[in-house]
């Protein structure tokens, strides 16, 4: 029935109403906290394409993960920028590398956060690339035996979830039987399922130095036009044991987000990424926008699209406000 009879504006008269007949909440709970950590790094270094992220020290990363843990954000997920980079990222797998150690730190001084881990090559490579390079290509299987070493090595340190996001073909088959070999058959992978080659990782490749110095990363992440074959990518991980999946990033693939969510009965990651990140601090620096209202209404779009856990760089922000 529609209008004299239906008034669609009785039940938002009041914010009580509203509160009453609200269908989402974002809660802190939901949030998890990207941290990038530089070997060597003698304090705190702003990024400066990300206004309020910085680059910690291990020493650092783990003050922040007390303050972080203390706003009630249950998860960080490490970012480790090496020292020193080679072809086969030879730093990633390291048990005195810097995620590696990191880990460690972290896991000593506070005890009830959950510690995710990137496993990737990109950070750790000189040519930028996700995998071994041969030639001008990615060569998957050997960089395959790269990840499962890395996310053991990870597990080894005392992480308690791992995140493959370089977007090999098998990688997640190979890191769980990696961990089932070696004693972490209870340890969960978290899946960058779903990543597609997105302009919008500009800023995080600035604070991690990982532009690919030749070609781009087409080849291996996803066309951004394609949502079918998203969903094949995530069946695929499922298959190969994940036990969460990602989409990456959020605001542009919510449709992926909510198809995912229709079809799959695990949790559900999106990752709003840096670009997101810097959009909206941008505009709002300039007066354009309002920066929280904004950063709210993103984060609440990703929790209405089906998103479990949102990965945010303004998780630490946020959870204080929601406190
Ligand atoms: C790759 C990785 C990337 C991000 C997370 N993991 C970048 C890439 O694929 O180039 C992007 C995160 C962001 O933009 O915030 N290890």
């Amino acid at each position: 029935m529609g209008f004299p009879t239906t008034r669609m504006r009785r039940l938002r008269s009041s914010e009580t109403l509203r509160r009453m007949v609200r269908e989402h909440e974002l809660t802190r709970d939901d949030l998890v906290l990207p941290l990038f950590i530089v070997e060597g790094l003698a304090q705190r270094e702003p990024v400066a394409s990300m206004p309020g992220v910085f680059r910690f020290s291990v020493r650092e990363a783990v003050d922040e993960c007390k303050r972080v843990r203390d706003l009630g954000v249950p998860a960080v997920i490490l970012f480790g920028i090496p020292q020193q980079k080679d072809a086969r990222g030879s730093g990633a797998d390291r048990a005195s590398g810097i995620v590696q150690e990191s880990v460690a730190a972290i896991r000593g001084a506070v005890d009830d956060l959950c510690i995710i881990t990137d496993v990737c090559l990109c950070e750790y490579t000189d040519h930028g690339h996700c995998g071994i390079v041969d030639g001008e290509s990615v060569d998957n299987d050997p960089s395959v035996e790269r990840l499962a070493a890395i996310a053991l090595s990870h597990a080894r340190a005392g992480a308690h979830m791992v995140a493959p996001s370089d977007m090999m073909d098998g990688r997640v088959a190979a890191i769980r039987s990696a961990l089932d070999a070696n004693g972490f058959e209870n340890l969960p992978i978290l899946s960058y399922a779903a990543k597609y080659a997105s302009a919008f990782y500009g800023p995080f490749r600035d604070a991690v130095e990982s532009t690919p110095q030749f070609g781009d990363r087409r080849s291996y992440q996803m066309d951004p036009p394609n949502r079918r074959e998203a969903l094949r990518e995530m069946q695929l991980d499922l298959d190969e044991g994940a036990d969460a999946l990602m989409v990456k990033p959020a605001l542009s693939y919510l449709d992926v987000l909510a198809e995912a969510r229709r079809r799959f009965d695990v949790p559900l990651a999106a990752y709003q990424v840096s670009g997101e990140y810097a959009m909206i601090q941008a505009a709002a620096q300039n007066g354009w926008i309002d920066g929280e209202r904004a950063m709210h209404e993103a984060l609440v779009s990703i929790k209405r699209a089906g998103a479990d856990w949102i990965l945010s760089y303004a998780a630490a922000d946020v959870a204080a406000r929601l406190r």
